[in-house]
């Protein structure tokens, strides 16, 4: 399976926007549940992942922040709003720059908060230009994660902080058939993902040091079971979207996600040395 290009993702987030509010809302990532026993929502989990990432960053009201692959704007209006800063949101969508400006907009945010059509391959940005580099859950879409972090470190003034929330290769494959067809799925391409070694390692050579790095698959998980639910749930509208085989194999992918300790979740963040 070859990875789609930028324009093709971009693509599929203007064709499927309808379709990700009713499985995502208006976050669109992962949620964080603190145990078995935790009934958060969807919603509140989403927005709770986004504060845990903002909360290893002691964030200072007035720093400048760039969201890279910034979604429908929730993430950065949250850290305008709860951290007193201003920021740029680019995405490779159209469609999620217009909403996302629309939606600022309404939250009277606009002064504060804005957002750019660009790819993350080449920022559009000076050098030396954020105090925080944000990327949650977008890194595994680009073609070169590793470039898109040298990009970040090139924006990144010195002392300046960037943020990850990305998927990770942990060492519990299980064993059987059904950890064989996982070990598949991932090869295949649906996420490409590295241990947290290599992870590091690249940050490293990109000019970052490291700094947190917790890995919260087990917190993260639920969100592959519930994306599931949802999707049964908007099954119609879903196949008019993509079709029924498309469906079937998504719905299957998130099945099989959602029962695979080999693929993690880790929040990061790392220093552009003063
Ligand atoms: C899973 S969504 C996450 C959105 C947002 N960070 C959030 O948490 O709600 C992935 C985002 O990455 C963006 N993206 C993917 N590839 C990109 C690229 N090459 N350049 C810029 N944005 C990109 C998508 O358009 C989308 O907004």
């Amino acid at each position: 399976m070859t990875k789609p290009t930028p324009t093709e993702i971009g693509q599929g987030y203007d064709d499927f926007a309808e379709l990700l509010d009713q499985l995502w809302g208006d976050n669109l990532h992962h949620g964080y549940w603190e145990d078995e026993s935790d009934g958060a929502s969807l919603d509140e989990a989403t927005n709770r992942l986004t504060g845990k990432l903002a909360g290893m960053l002691a964030i200072e009201p007035g720093a400048r922040l760039l969201d890279v692959g910034c979604g429908v704007g929730e993430p950065a209006a949250r850290l305008v709003r709860d951290h007193g800063i201003t920021a740029v949101g680019i995405s490779i969508s159209k469609r999620q720059v217009e909403r996302a400006g629309e939606r600022a907009a309404a939250a009277g945010l606009a002064d504060r908060l804005s957002f750019e059509y660009a790819d993350a391959m080449d920022l559009p940005f000076p050098d030396a230009s954020f105090d925080i580099v944000w990327a949650l859950e977008s890194l595994h879409h680009m073609p070169d994660r590793w470039h898109v972090i040298r990009q970040a470190a090139r924006v990144l003034r010195p002392g300046g902080r960037l943020a990850i929330g990305d998927f990770l290769l942990r060492g519990e494959h299980g064993s059987g058939a059904d950890a064989a067809a996982r070990v598949d799925l991932v090869r295949q391409g649906v996420l490409k993902i590295v241990d947290l070694d290599e992870y590091l390692s690249r940050i490293r050579e990109a000019g970052l040091e490291p700094e947190v790095a917790e890995d919260i698959s087990d917190r993260t998980r639920p969100s592959w079971g519930k994306s599931a639910e949802i999707f049964t749930a908007v099954r119609d509208q879903a196949v008019r979207h993509i079709g029924a085989e498309q469906f079937e194999r998504t719905l299957s992918n998130f099945r099989q996600l959602s029962d695979a300790p080999m693929v993690g979740y880790v929040l990061l963040t790392a220093r552009k040395p003063a």
